[in-house]
């Protein structure tokens, strides 16, 4: 197929774009073909001509979470719709709908400059807000699932319109329907459902440490306060390439926490409904001495050992090389197997 045939009626593609700036790891990788969709029809039409040629898709939102080891050999499409509305409110809830192209981070601090909250735990967090639907985002005690109303979505395979409940969205643990299911649903909008009364979710440890005996007066204080904690631990995607968190911290089950315990008593675990137990993943990573370990530009953070960092010129490759070390270095040590939240390519 040349260019010229699957360009057509699509002058807004592009051929041979560069995706380092395109992703917050920032490494090179080229997209033989490159499209933004603006709105639900722009997709469909994306996704028919797509299809059409044979051509495979990718859809992109903030590029938070994605890892790009090698070119992509068909069409990259970004989402790029805009839009934030009030669209009904009851006396406990406001319901808002935005689009899936808005960048979260800044959606949240308008939120809260107009005054609303329930978001402000995840404050700062990088990507857009359908990247924060498909993830299920989460910090300091709040999870996305926690205030979605209702996704709004396209089946890639029918190009139907679809609307999902938060219950149908099946959200776990930095997991989502829009993980697993085959239907490859991409979301397009989002409605939230955000409390109209301030309840702070402070229980975090280091939260509590800032708060010392206080109650944050508002969620814009809370908000405050996320962002110092983020601020000492998380590199700042705009000055340091990275995906946040690489690895989810894994889930074991009792047998398995009880012995790792046994042994190794200062283990950080988080007890979980059933008995099971989450590992902080940074802990274990760190005892294997693998914070703060370098190759070329490729790097587990010096502040936090779940980040692994892009210090300049690394490429995919290389942190892909990094992340297997840390992961082999943790099974042989201690029996887990951790698993890399973004996606890699
Ligand atoms: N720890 C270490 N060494 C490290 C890092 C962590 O020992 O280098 C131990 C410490 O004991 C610490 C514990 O791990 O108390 C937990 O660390 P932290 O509070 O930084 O949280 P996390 O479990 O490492 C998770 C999320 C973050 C989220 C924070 C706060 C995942 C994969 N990551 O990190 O999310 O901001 O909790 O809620 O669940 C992200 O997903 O990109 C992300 C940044």
């Amino acid at each position: 197929m040349s260019e010229a045939q699957f360009l057509t009626g699509l002058s807004a593609v592009r051929c041979d774009v560069d995706l380092s700036p395109l992703t917050t790891f920032g490494v090179h990788a080229v997209a033989r073909f490159f499209a933004r969709a603006q709105d639900d029809e722009t997709l469909v039409s994306l996704y028919e001509a797509a299809r059409r040629d044979n051509v495979p898709v990718l859809v992109l939102g903030g590029g938070s979470n994605i890892l790009f080891t090698r070119d992509f050999d068909g069409l990259v499409v970004s989402i790029a719709s805009r839009g934030v509305e009030v669209v009904d409110e009851n006396d406990d809830y406001r319901f808002v709908r935005v689009a899936a192209g808005e960048d979260w981070s800044a959606f949240v601090d308008d939120c809260l400059q107009k005054g609303w909250c329930g978001l402000e735990n995840l404050s700062l967090v990088p990507g857009t807000v359908g990247g924060a639907a498909v993830q299920n985002i989460g910090a300091y005690g709040v999870e996305f699932a926690e205030r979605v109303s209702e996704v709004e979505c396209l089946d890639s395979v029918t190009l139907q319109k679809v609307r999902l409940t938060a219950q149908e969205c099946d959200y776990g643990y930095r997991t989502s329907v829009f993980k697993t299911d085959k239907r490859h649903l991409v979301v397009t909008a989002v409605t939230l459902a955000l409390p109209k009364v301030f309840r702070p979710v402070a229980g975090y440890k280091e939260m509590q440490a800032y708060f010392a005996d206080r109650t944050p007066a508002d969620a814009r204080e809370l908000a405050e306060a996320v962002k110092a904690i983020r601020r000492r631990k998380l590199p700042d995607p705009k000055e340091i390439g990275s995906a946040g968190s690489f690895f989810k911290n894994p889930v074991v089950s009792r047998i398995k926490m009880v012995s790792l315990l046994e042994e190794t008593p200062q283990i950080v675990t988080y007890p979980m409904a059933g008995g099971r137990a989450k590992l902080a993943a940074g802990w274990l990573i760190e005892a294997v001495g693998m914070k703060g370990k370098r190759v070329g530009d490729a790097a587990v953070y010096e502040r936090q050992a779940l980040v692994l960092v892009n210090y300049g010129s690394a490429t995919g490759a290389q942190i892909k090389a990094l992340a297997d070390e840390v992961v082999f270095k943790v099974k042989r040590r201690f029996g887990v197997e951790l698993e890399p939240e973004p996606v890699i390519i």
